[in-house]
This record gives structure tokens, sequence and C-alpha cells, in this order.
């Protein structure tokens, strides 16, 4: 428990900038996020249809740059921190923050990508893991226990529910699949700041952490190992690997909470939240 009261303001109240303190928003904010959440999903939507052996990261990154510019939007990562592509791109071992380039995709990869726009100023924020041709049945498990943990965390979510209920719900259905969550990335809030209070940490024990109250904006993004949770950073200073190699997989939606619970705005309206996706050839 945070040995401090946590500190909630009304959004339009406070400075924009992350101040520890968490920003609770109004219907405009919830408004703002669906629009953004849904571009998200769309570019993803999208993406489905794209992968495939013998394409290149930096492909997957021209297609979520153009798609930003026939949206007229920008993605919210391209230099941002010093990060300088549309996408990350994580592929087989890599765990997050992968950085698009002469990689070829073949065929038995997985890989997530993660985009997010910045659309009227508010941020969606989502990722998917992608099947490249087919792929091993241990990666397909990964896979499928990686997205059903972060629907766990995110059905967990109601006001006076704690972010501990959230990791508590993701790492308890993980574990119990002999993989491992990841301790070192997690969620975040988000809206009008890509980065913001609080940390959603995607382990812990239910009825610790902050209370989550209606109106809050955040994401849940949990990362999934095959082996052992260690990660580490490459030289790139971006590139988070497992230290075993072993296999990484993850998710994400952005989400609010709601007076009756939650709200996902980054769901795909084509059904494909999940592989397989169909591809609809015309
Ligand atoms: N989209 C990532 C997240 O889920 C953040 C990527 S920051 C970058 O929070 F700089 F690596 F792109
Ligand atoms: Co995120
Ligand atoms: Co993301």
């Amino acid at each position: 428990m945070n040995y401090r009261e946590t500190a909630y303001v009304e959004a339009s109240d406070a400075p924009l900038r992350n101040t520890g303190q968490i920003k609770l928003h109004g219907a405009g904010g919830f408004a703002a996020m669906r629009k953004a959440g849904a571009l998200a999903a769309e570019a993803l939507d999208m993406m489905a249809q794209k992968i495939r052996p013998g394409m290149t990261t930096k492909e997957i990154d021209d297609l979520a740059f153009a798609f930003g510019m026939d949206n007229n939007v920008l993605p919210a990562t391209l230099h941002y921190r010093g990060f300088t592509a549309s996408v990350c791109t994580s592929i087989n071992h890599v765990v997050c923050h992968g950085i698009p380039g002469a990689r070829v995709l073949k065929e038995g990869d997985i890989v997530n990508i993660d985009v997010t726009y910045i659309v009227d100023g508010w941020h969606g924020d989502s990722s998917r893991m992608f099947p490249v041709g087919r792929i091993p049945r241990k990666a397909q498990r990964l896979i499928e226990v990686t997205y059903e943990a972060m629907m766990r965390g995110i059905n967990a979510i109601r006001p006076g529910a704690t972010t501990g209920d959230i990791g508590a719900a993701i790492q308890s259905y993980v574990e119990s699949h002999r993989m491992s969550i990841v301790r070192d990335f997690c969620g975040h809030g988000l809206g009008r700041l890509f980065h913001d209070a609080p940390n959603i940490l995607h382990y812990g024990r239910a009825g610790q952490g902050i209370e989550l109250k209606e109106g809050m904006l955040f994401t849940v993004e949990p990362m999934v190992n095959l082996g052992r949770p260690h990660v580490k950073v490459l030289k790139d200073g971006w590139t988070a690997v497992t230290k075993d190699r072993s296999l990484s997989a993850q998710f994400e939606h952005s989400v609010g909470v709601t007076a009756k619970g939650v709200e996902i705005f980054t769901l795909s309206h084509s059904g494909f939240d999940h592989p397989p996706y169909d591809r609809h050839e015309q």
C-alpha cells in the first residue's frame, strides 16, 4: 500500500504533465478516447491483412506511418524520448519496444505490433500479436494465454477495485499455465499524455495497490514469457528481450473506468482482437 494517500484530480483542473496525481476524466475525455482508440484498432486491423512472410519490420513501420498520414494523425512514438519509428515491432524473444528495421518476417515467427496515434490531442495505445504464416503450437498457446490474461485483468476493473486486483487476475492466470509475467514494464495512465500516473502492474495481490475510480484512463498490456520472467534491454537502449531467449507475447488495450465497470476503447470493429485473423479477400 502507498505510504501516502493517493491523490486524484479532475483532469480539466490538472496541468498537462505527469504530476503523480491521477486524472479523472469526464464524458469529453471518454468521447475523445473512443475516437483515438478506434483509430489504433483500425490500424491493427489493417496490419492483420498485411502481415506475411518476407516483409520487413520497416515495411510495417511504413504502413503505420502511411495510415497516420491518411487519417491526419501522427504516431505518438515518433521522436518520443528518442524513439524514431511509428510503431514498435517485437518478434519472438523480444518482449517489447522492438525497433522496426531490416529484419525479415519468416514463417513461424510471432510479432507484436504496438501502435499509438495522437487524435485531437488524445492517445489511443494498443498492441496485438500477429502469427507469421503457420506457427508452432507452443507459440499459439503463449498468444492465447496472453490475450486471456489481458482480458481477465480488464474484467477486474470497476470503481472500488484496486490496481492489485488487475495484477492478481493476470499473474494468477499466467502462472497457472506455467508461463511467467514480466515485471519490468507496466501499463500506464494515458489521455492527453502518452504515459501518465498511475503505473498498472501486471502482477500483485488482490486488494493492494491504489483504488480505481470512475474517470480513470489507462492501459492494460501484459507481457508473458514461456520461460523465466527476466528481461534485458539491448545496447540500442530500447529493445527488451527475454534473458533466457524464451518466446514472449503481449497484448494491449486502452480502457476507461466507468460507473458500472470498464470501457475498452481499442476493440477491433472487424473482430480481429486476437488471431486467427481471417483474411476477407475480395
Ligand atoms: N506503446 C508503448 C506502450 O504501450 C510505448 C512505446 S514507447 C516507444 O506504452 F518509444 F518505445 F515507442
Ligand atoms: Co502502453
Ligand atoms: Co503500446
